[in-house]
């Protein structure tokens, strides 16, 4: 592995031929974010607090429930249409990840497109390695850089890019409709940046949920085995560790609906007691039934993701999508 970074890395796989570049945001304050959260009427939790080890098994094992219809919608939509996408993308390009995780849904596309590079960016080091030299060992000819970095980030990655002599073309792809879990501006903002990132002759390949009936939008999210039920808890079971905090995940339950005027899920913690719970020596109120708003999942027609995409700069060339257009992925091209 070739280490293009000032940071320490001492990753064992040395004869991979991963370039490593550590661009982590510096850390910041975990107590002031979570209390500043819980200050306003409506408590509020980043999502991203779902995502501790434990958090990541049982994202992983939501993708698995029946009820549960992106994930496997999705890859199959990948897999069916592999050959199409890499004819409208073009070879020898430099496709980027953000937040690749396992880079699980890149090996759908890799032999069809044979990419010049693969830059898979990701903010857990330790995972991004992982993920990143099992890939190596899979395709040993592709050129592969890991970027320890989040999506703030990318527009020095961009600068990075810029500066370098690489002239294939930039290609983002972003599966699993993580795009929902932004607020829509936001989601323009992020949008945006990737359409810098990957310049005037780029393009983007995302996957993105559709508004659709709210039954199955409300099984979705609340899967018979609990195991979103327990995601959304164990949230709190990562606070207490990080702040620390004492909150009782017995006395907080799982509560998930589509709410059709913002066309979107909406994911909450509830209190089922009047309680004070321990912030980092903070008492926070709570109020029986009184909710923690942990994530909302926004889903998108085509025509307000078109809209949307148009916007932050992109045109959408080819939608694909399932039989019950349950799900679709959109290659855009920059404008
Ligand atoms: C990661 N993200 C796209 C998932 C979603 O569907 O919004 C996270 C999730 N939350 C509950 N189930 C899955």
């Amino acid at each position: 592995m070739q280490s293009a970074n000032t940071a320490s890395n001492s990753s064992t796989v040395s004869d991979s031929a991963i370039t490593y570049i550590d661009m982590h945001p510096p850390r910041h304050d975990v107590v002031k974010e979570v209390l500043a959260g819980f200050s306003g009427a409506q408590k509020v939790l980043s999502p991203k607090y779902f995502y501790d080890e434990r958090g990541s098994q049982l994202f992983e094992a939501i993708t698995q429930q029946p009820e549960y219809y992106p994930t496997r919608t999705e890859r199959k939509i990948l897999t069916d249409n592999a050959g199409n996408i890499a004819d409208l993308i073009g070879q020898n390009i430099t496709l980027i990840e953000p937040g690749c995780g396992s880079c699980e849904k890149v090996r759908l596309l890799l032999n069809a497109l044979q990419p010049h590079q693969f830059i898979a960016m990701d903010i857990s080091a330790e995972f991004l390695l992982t993920a990143t030299n099992a890939l190596a060992e899979e395709y040993p000819s592709l050129d592969i850089t890991a970027v320890c970095a989040d999506f703030s980030q990318i527009t020095a990655l961009t600068h990075r890019l810029n500066d370098s002599k690489n002239e294939h073309r930039r290609v983002a792809f972003y599966p699993g409709s993580t795009l929902g879990n932004f607020h829509p501006g936001a989601a323009l903002d992020f949008l945006s940046t990737v359409r810098q990132m990957v310049g005037s002759n780029g393009g983007l390949l995302i996957g993105v949920d559709r508004h659709k009936n709210a039954g199955i939008l409300d099984a979705a999210y609340n899967d018979a085995k609990g195991v979103t039920a327990d995601f959304n808890l164990n949230a709190l079971t990562h606070i207490n560790r990080l702040l620390p905090a004492n909150f009782n995940n017995d006395t907080f339950s799982h509560h998930a609906f589509y709410n059709s005027a913002q066309q979107r899920i909406e994911m909450h913690l509830r209190s089922e007691t009047k309680q004070v719970v321990d912030c980092a020596s903070h008492a926070i109120n709570f109020n029986a039934n009184e909710t923690i708003h942990s994530e909302n999942s926004y889903k998108y027609t085509p025509e307000q993701f078109c809209a949307l995409a148009q916007t932050a700069g992109f045109k959408v060339i080819k939608t694909w999508s399932d039989c019950d257009d349950l799900f679709s992925v959109y290659y855009c091209a920059a404008q």
